[in-house]
């Protein structure tokens, strides 16, 4: 199978690997697994005060196109509001990354990971509320 060389870059010299500090409320923390082949995802987002996302890390234990895929979402999502962010779907990694059919899984291990990070964020500001009302 041919891979695009935008999945061969992206393979070999993938952006914006490690992690972020799993503990900070500024920071949400998405790990998602693909029940397909069993592939691991963890993606981080660093947000600011504004609600836009300033720093993005991933480590992906998995095949080229979820690191492809973890690689082209970390840039994507940098600059980005949550709202943005929320709104990217994996037809559109798919798409940039001309991804085969039988890969299509891998994006969307992305798309979930980015939405779980939101997720995990947004619940840390619920839990600050909480603790600064208690
Ligand atoms: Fe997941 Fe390829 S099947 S590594
Ligand atoms: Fe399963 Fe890529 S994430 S083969």
């Amino acid at each position: 199978m041919a891979y695009s060389d935008k999945v061969i870059d992206h393979y070999e010299n993938p952006r914006n690997v490690g992690s972020l500090d799993q503990v900070d409320t500024s920071v949400g923390t998405g790990m998602v697994g693909a029940p397909a082949c069993g592939d691991v995802m963890k993606l981080q987002i660093k947000v600011n005060a504004a609600g836009v996302i300033e720093d993005a890390k991933f480590k992906t234990y998995g095949c080229g196109s979820a690191i492809a895929s973890s690689s082209l979402l970390t840039e994507w999502v940098k600059g980005k509001t949550l709202a943005e962010a929320g709104e990217i779907k994996n037809t559109q990694i798919a798409e940039e990354l001309a991804l085969p059919p039988v890969k299509i899984h891998c994006s969307v291990l992305a798309e979930d990971a980015i939405k779980a990070a939101i997720a995990d964020y947004q619940g840390k500001q619920n839990t600050q509320d909480h603790a600064q009302s208690a």
